[in-house]
């Protein structure tokens, strides 16, 4: 018997799909989702995800060991694609049998999809997961092998894209969610946000920023106290300075290092100018800069300097709470909205 029958009947197909009690997931954050949050996310029925971010093949081979440590139930991987070890890291996950990888950060390089898919002898294969900006490139991945989608809006935390949650939800889930799997995230602060998802067609939804500060986590202090004084105004998107550099936004709490990362732009597109460096490593210099600056934040607690990555969620995010708690009122929320209707 659960407590929330409504909600529980609307996520079935994608709890069946995780293997996990609730269809919650937790997104991987980078430096934050390590085996402490993911293992606490997945013990309270919730589904966690392993952020494998810039980490050697070594590190997350360790990381996934830990976790498993920690917890019997399923979790996920998340690697970004163009990690320029993918390959080995899909291996690692292989070895250690993990059930899903979740693919960020671009489309799948060719032949991802299916080395994670025909794992080993020992796993007989993961689901992946992918995200996708458009319908269209949506449908591609699907036919080439996806298993679930996410669609993240630009409320959340991390790297966005331009389209807002409720937008991505109307154009997606009436075309999909009738025979594909499709979780949502991005601006899920509460559950009543959770069980309109779910009516629109939705399996599942992924939240991070009500997580990052969540009792398990290993955030530094000052990272948390942080999300707490904030409000949704100050999640703010970065902005593209030069449009030679393909700078995915990001959102995060406003502060000097935001500042600092406009200055950072602006210096990679003198280079450019002056043509003193290839448009590739203007690219990775960018994306060195954040998980160089997310880490400052996240463990050192420089709050000033450092990427104090969150989404607009952030303003329902008010003190430190355990995730099953988190979980539970996410629960709690979502069905009695379904039970007022
Ligand atoms: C601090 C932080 C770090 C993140 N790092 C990653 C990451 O490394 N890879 C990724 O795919 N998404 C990353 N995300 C996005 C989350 O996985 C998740 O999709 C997002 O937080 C959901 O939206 P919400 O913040 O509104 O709940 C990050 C988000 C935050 C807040």
């Amino acid at each position: 018997m659960t407590s929330h029958p409504k909600t529980h009947a609307l996520m079935a197909r994608g709890a069946e799909f995780l293997g996990s009690e609730h269809a919650i997931m937790c997104g991987a954050m980078s430096w934050v989702s390590e085996r402490n949050l993911v293992s606490a996310i997945s013990n309270a029925g919730g589904f966690g995800v392993i952020a494998c971010g810039a980490m050697t093949p070594e590190l997350l081979d360790a990381e996934i060991a830990a976790t498993r440590s920690m917890t019997d139930k399923p979790f996920g991987v998340n690697l970004i694609t163009m990690h320029p070890q993918i390959m080995d890291l899909i291996d690692v996950c292989a070895k250690h049998a993990v059930t899903h990888v979740v693919l960020a950060g671009g489309l799948p390089p060719k032949g991802s999809v299916e080395a994670i898919k025909a794992g080993n002898s020992r796993n007989g294969g993961a689901k992946v997961i992918c995200f996708a900006p458009t319908l269209a490139l949506a449908k591609k991945l699907l036919r080439s092998g996806a298993d679930a989608m996410v669609i993240e809006g630009m409320e959340a935390g991390g790297h966005i894209g331009p389209v807002s949650t409720s937008v991505l939800a109307q154009e997606f889930l009436p075309e999909l969610s009738a025979d594909h799997l499709v979780f949502v995230a991005g601006g899920i602060g509460r559950g009543e946000a959770i069980a309109g998802y779910l009516e629109m067609g939705a399996v599942g939804v992924q939240l991070g920023t009500r997580f990052a500060a969540a009792t398990e986590s290993i955030a530094h202090p000052d990272f948390k106290k942080a999300f707490f004084r904030a409000g949704a105004r100050d999640a703010v998107a970065s902005v593209q300075v030069d449009a030679r550099l393909p700078v995915i936004p990001v959102r995060a709490l406003k502060n000097k290092g935001t500042e600092a990362f406009t200055t950072k732009q602006r210096e990679v597109a003198g280079l450019l100018d002056g043509e003193g460096i290839a448009m590739s490593e203007a690219q990775l210099q960018i994306e060195h800069y954040w998980a160089g600056a997310l880490r400052r934040a996240v463990i050192d607690g420089d709050i000033e300097n450092g990427s104090l990555m969150a989404g607009q969620s952030v303003g329902m995010v008010k003190k430190e709470e355990p995730v099953a708690d988190i979980i539970a009122s996410l629960l709690d929320e979502s069905e009695a909205a379904l039970t007022r209707r």
